[in-house]
């Protein structure tokens, strides 16, 4: 799909769609920029059928009235001027910035149910945002809204829908750099968020730790990083016993990916690591079959960590050194599997008793926290993972779950989570949680009891950060059915993550 920016006169627009975004005015007709228009949510209004309400459409074909060539006009609802209220942390601002990627995705989607092709849309103006950032988070919208994965379907059903979007166009009356550089930032995050979600939605007999590999290395061709792939003659020499633990009942090699974005050694840098578990079936302790082929979203930390590089990539800040790592194997309970009651030893020397070799997330991650750490003295970790179900029953399918022994660190991603539609809620940290995942025979246990576990995961992996500045993302809620919104796809996975990093980096210092 094409998107790009023009400035010619939209009227004389010959596409499958013209579209137009107004607010609702209370017991007043919603006001439109085109006459025509005007008039036909005038009638609408009138019948009761529209009011320009949030999430609203308005879909009208004016072929042979003659005023507009374009074959269908969508007019979108975007609520009243003066909403948008604080909520939950997120600003008014916020709350704007996520109603625009909404109407952006309500744009995709009414086009994909049509089988529009291609597109103009209006750009309103915004009372609140202004005009760089509504495009930008209306461009998000539309992208991410009209993502889809058909890459093996391979036979057409008669009346396939939803269709594939081909050209969007964005009109503004003038092209100025905050417009160009609006779109630019839309483009960039949405695109990554949906390779992220390409990544998740490959099968894992096709996405295996070597692919993951292999887009690190293609990344780094791509944007100049710097790529590491250690291997598992190199987890045996660093003694990286969690990973290799994990791995050891699989056919597939483990991998860890590791690309450095480097400007000067003086900038601080920011280590991202991203759990890579391209396929989790509990291993010994086997999980039930139901519901276990989403287990192959379990690499979502991961594609998050590689999909916001790709975005750094492209935007190359300044001030700051990024470093990814993404730990990546299986989770099989083949004839050498890890077994509950074993002791492993992760890399620096702490000691672990596998109580639920379901529990693997924590110890790939432990590998790569440590090692991260000692290698590269990041300023700041941050670790995403779809790490416990636990934070399914707390938070829903609607928020991350958010750890952190930093203050500072965690109100920034809570910040950026916020302004980029991916919100987080902070769940606490302390000495009562990491008493629950003590162990009779090693340093730690890999689970604690049923009680608070998503913290005490968080507490098994706050063992291996030191006193770096840390925060963990807890994404098994977010990684797929994340909250219904018109730009997120149900049932598939979400992208979540990709952008909040993005945020945190273009916002850092
Ligand atoms: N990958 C799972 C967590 C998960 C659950 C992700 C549901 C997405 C949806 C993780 O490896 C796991 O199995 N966690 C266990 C931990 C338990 C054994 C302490 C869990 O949450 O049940
Ligand atoms: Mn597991
Ligand atoms: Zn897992």
């Amino acid at each position: 799909m094409k998107i790009t920016h023009t400035t010619q006169d939209m009227e004389k627009y010959k596409g499958d769609m013209i579209t137009y975004f107004v607010h609702q005015q209370g017991k007043k007709v919603p006001v439109c920029d085109n006459k025509f228009v005007q008039d036909t949510v005038k009638l609408a209004f009138k019948a009761g059928d529209f009011s320009g309400k949030e999430g609203e459409t308005l879909l009208f074909y004016p072929s042979g009235q003659g005023k507009l060539p374009a074959k269908r006009v969508l007019v979108i609802g975007l609520g009243k001027a003066e909403e948008g209220k604080s909520n939950n942390g997120a600003t008014p601002s916020d709350v704007w910035r996520d109603n625009y990627r909404r109407a952006g995705g309500k744009v995709s989607e009414t086009a994909r149910k049509t089988r529009t092709e291609k597109i103009l849309v209006v750009v309103p103006a915004s009372f609140i945002l202004d005009k760089q950032e509504t495009i930008e988070c209306i461009s998000e919208g539309l992208i991410l809204g009209a993502y889809q994965f058909r890459k093996y379907k391979k036979t057409k059903e008669e009346d396939e829908t939803p269709g594939t979007i081909k050209e969007i166009l964005l009109f503004t009356e003038k092209a100025n750099k905050a417009v160009l550089q609006g779109l630019n930032r839309g483009k960039n995050a949405a695109l990554a968020g949906c390779a992220a979600r390409d990544m998740a939605n490959e099968p894992g007999n096709v996405w295996t730790p070597t692919r993951f590999a292999e887009f690190g290395r293609k990344l780094a061709r791509t944007y100049n990083f710097t790529c590491k792939v250690l291997s598992k003659t190199d987890m045996l020499r660093f003694k990286m016993g969690g990973i290799l633990g994990v791995n050891s009942g699989s056919a597939q090699p483990p991998k860890m990916v590791i690309l450095e974005y480097r400007t000067a050694p003086r900038n601080p840098t920011l280590l991202l690591v991203g759990k890579g578990l391209t396929f989790d079936s509990g291993g010994i302790s086997l999980k039930p079959p139901k519901g276990m082929e989403e287990m192959k979203f379990d690499m979502c930390g991961g594609a998050a960590v590689l999909g916001a590089m790709q975005a750094i990539g492209e935007e190359k800040p300044k001030n700051i050194n990024i470093v990814a790592i993404v730990p990546a194997t299986e989770n099989l309970p083949g004839p050498s599997a890890l077994k509950p009651g074993d002791i492993i030893t992760i890399y620096g020397g702490k000691t672990i008793e596998v109580v639920n070799t379901d529990a693997e997330g924590r110890l790939i991650l432990a590998d790569a926290l440590a090692y991260g750490i000692k290698q590269y003295k990041p300023k700041a970790v941050v670790d995403l993972a779809t790490l416990t179900g636990a934070v399914i029953i707390g938070l829903g399918h609607h928020r991350t779950g958010l750890l952190s022994n930093d203050d500072e660190l965690a109100r920034k991603i809570l910040a950026a989570g916020d302004r980029c539609g991916e919100p987080l809620w902070r769940l606490p940290l302390g000495p009562e949680y990491s008493k629950q995942i003590k162990s009779k025979v090693a340093d730690i246990k890999n689970v604690g009891n049923r009680a608070a576990g998503t913290i005490t995961a968080a507490a098994f992996l706050q063992e291996f950060v030191g006193e770096t500045a840390w925060a963990h993302l807890d994404i098994a809620g977010t990684a797929y059915n994340f909250t219904d919104k018109p730009y997120t796809t149900q049932n598939g996975p979400s992208g979540i993550g990709v952008r909040t990093l993005l945020e945190l980096v273009r916002k850092w210092k």
